[in-house]
């Protein structure tokens, strides 16, 4: 079954408690924190002690995107907070690789992403690293925006790559992503459907998920 993994960008900030257990219940797989730092993209969202503020209400796995410079500098107390898999971007400042490292120093999962307008060859040299792709498929830093479809062949380069090499890795999709995207990306090899506004926008959002998760592909 397809994962899937609401933003939390999208949620009411001034319940985010609650908002975790909404999406805990409604059968998510993951929750998806997008961690902005305004330098890597021009808005800010939280960090570490909003993290572990959440972390109680809830035990699902909680998937940090850290769209954030010098990545490194910060792996340590995201792990500390409670992330179970942190992401980090390929095209940051700084060292990533060493970024990717600590996070499995740290016994959690490690995640490389990339921008739309990234070619492939820039993420490459990190995917031998990785337990998960993280497709961008919009510019980073706001929820709400529309599917970037050019971005598509990327998930299935990187579904084939995976499979050339005997990797196992989990390729998510965030941005935009709604009924009708989410399918061409899982039809594509996405095995994690990331979703912010079209998830929270309903009332209830558990069939959605459900139908999300029969929609194909998974580790
Ligand atoms: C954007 C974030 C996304 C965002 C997706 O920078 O990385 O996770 O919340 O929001 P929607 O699903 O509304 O495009
Ligand atoms: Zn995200």
């Amino acid at each position: 079954m397809t994962k899937v993994s609401p933003s939390m960008l999208s949620a009411d900030f001034s319940k985010l408690g609650q908002e975790l257990v909404r999406i805990d219940e409604a059968g998510a797989d993951w929750a998806h924190l997008d961690v902005m730092d305004g330098m890597f993209v021009p808005n800010i969202t939280f960090g570490p002690p909003v993290i572990k503020s959440i972390r109680k209400y809830s035990d699902i796995p909680f998937d940090a995107h850290l769209m954030i410079q010098d990545p490194v500098r910060y792996i340590d107390a995201f792990a500390d907070a409670g992330c179970d898999l942190i992401t980090v971007h390929c095209e940051a400042v700084g060292d990533i690789k060493g970024a990717m490292d600590r996070i499995h120093e740290k016994g959690l999962k490690a995640g490389i992403s990339l921008n739309p307008e990234t070619p492939v060859s820039d993420v490459e040299p990190f995917l031998p690293y990785a337990d998960l792709a993280l497709v961008m498929t919009v510019h980073p830093g706001f929820g709400g925006q529309s599917f970037i479809s050019d971005c598509v062949p990327k998930i299935t380069w990187i579904s084939e790559w995976a499979e050339e090499n005997g990797r196992e890795v989990e390729i998510s999709v965030d941005g935009g992503v709604n009924p009708v995207t989410g399918k061409q990306c899982t039809d594509a090899g996405a095995t994690v459907l990331v979703a912010g506004s079209s998830l929270f926008k309903l009332d209830d959002m558990a069939p959605a998920i459900a139908e999300w998760k029969k929609y194909g592909r998974s580790l």
